[in-house]
């Protein structure tokens, strides 16, 4: 599946996967060199001298860009997990300080060592999934120090490892404890995002984009809309968590700041689809979120793919609400809950992830001049990629022409 042709893709062009039969891949320097049938490749001279690597009988697509991860946390919530199976919701557990408070406590008190140990295991257990580029916020920090060391961290992991990261400030993702029912205690802490965290930030180059959870209990629209236009006036573009759990206006505000991508979106109405439709603004959803919290309401995907919206799929991978690097998983989701058809999900989870993270010119797809990232799965039809649950179908991945993954 070489994904072809020009992103980002909308409406009838998510089902576009460009699939060759007998298809083969020239690599050179990490780039692809020349793609196409294996008789056409094996015809160009630089072919000549190239080792190869057979992987007849297998699907071979782009790596799977995943543009919404909490990467660096550092433990799971499990206790949470249970108290939300009995009953509690995951408004209720944050009121209680659970939630994003609880990660948050846990990370200041985790040493970088022990952050750096567990992102690493979990970037090994995204490329042994076929993804080869992650998107990273912040966010459990919420203070100078811990925010600075998680950016570090992402800086450091992206140079070390083999998957590519994309680092996003998060330092909006709720007002810390230490900041809550104090009269304005908020704005205190907005303040100091505007004023301190920000501007060290794109000093530092720690970051490239600014996110915001725009929610019920974290920041309002207005709040969010100071909080996103200080970071583009440092040069962070804007993406958002928006309408999760309750509508607050935030994709509309979303497309208005011009923002990379619009993130969550179960909430919308027809005006907001409408709105999403015309921008180029991507709606990324994450049903991990709605299956791992035993939520019925999915984002309408079907009416957004019918308004013409960038479509981008993501695990948004995180403690609280979507603990998995599986993007064959939100594949299935998807096809499942959210009614994409298979060819539409992996559209969304390929050549448009790689626009949501201001990529698609690198990554994405599998043309020549691109970046030779891909993934190898042991299926024998693309669309059983979302058909096997559970299991992990994919045998070796390849990130600008380094094997990163292979199954024994
Ligand atoms: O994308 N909604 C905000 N952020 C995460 C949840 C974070 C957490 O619960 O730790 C999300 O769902
Ligand atoms: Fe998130």
């Amino acid at each position: 599946m070489t994904l072809r042709g020009r992103g980002p893709r909308r409406g009838k062009f998510l089902s576009e996967l460009g699939i060759v039969k007998d298809g083969a891949l020239l690599v050179r320097r990490g780039l692809i060199v020349g793609v196409g049938t294996r008789k056409y490749v094996e015809s160009l001279p630089a072919a000549r001298a190239a080792e190869k690597i057979d992987l007849g009988g297998r699907v071979v697509l782009p790596g799977f860009v995943d543009s919404h991860t909490h990467l660096v946390h550092a433990a799971s919530r499990a206790e949470e997990y249970e108290l939300k199976i009995g009953g509690a919701s995951y408004e209720e557990i944050a009121r209680k300080g659970g939630g994003i408070l609880n990660s948050v406590k846990k990370l200041r008190a985790a040493s970088t060592a022990a952050l750096q140990a567990r992102a690493l295991r979990a970037l090994a257990q995204f490329a042994a999934n076929g993804t080869t580029t992650v998107e990273a916020k912040s966010g459990y920090g919420l203070e100078l120090t811990s925010e600075l060391r998680i950016l570090a961290l992402h800086r450091w992991l992206g140079q070390e490892q083999g998957i590519e990261i994309a680092s996003t400030f998060l330092g909006a993702h709720v007002v810390p404890a230490e900041y809550r029912g104090k009269p304005g205690g908020a704005e205190r802490y907005i303040r100091l995002l505007t004023e301190v965290l920000i501007p060290r930030i794109a000093e530092d180059g720690l970051a490239e984009f600014c996110d915001v959870f725009c929610e019920r209990g974290a920041f309002s629209l207005e709040q969010s809309r100071r909080i996103l236009q200080s970071g583009r006036q440092f040069g962070l573009a804007p993406r958002m968590h928006a309408e999760q759990l309750s509508r607050t206006g935030g994709a509309q505000l979303a497309v208005q700041l011009g923002a990379v991508s619009c993130d969550h979106l179960e909430q919308i109405n027809r005006a907001d689809i409408r709105v999403l439709g015309a921008s180029n603004t991507v709606a990324t959803l994450l049903p991990g979120c709605d299956f791992h919290l035993g939520l019925k309401k999915y984002a309408p995907a079907r009416e957004l793919i019918d308004a013409g919206a960038i479509v981008a799929l993501a695990t948004d991978y995180n403690p609280g609400t979507s603990p998995t690097v599986s993007m064959a998983m939100i594949l299935s989701l998807a096809c499942a809950q959210l009614r994409m058809t298979p060819a539409e999900a992996i559209t969304a989870a390929t050549i448009n992830g790689a626009y949501a993270l201001r990529r698609e010119t690198k990554i994405g797809s599998l043309e020549v001049g691109k970046q030779a990232d891909f993934a190898v799965f042991e299926v024998a039809d693309y669309r059983e990629i979302p058909y096997y649950f559970g299991v992990n179908a994919c045998v070796m991945t390849v990130k600008r022409g380094r094997v990163i993954y292979a199954r024994d």
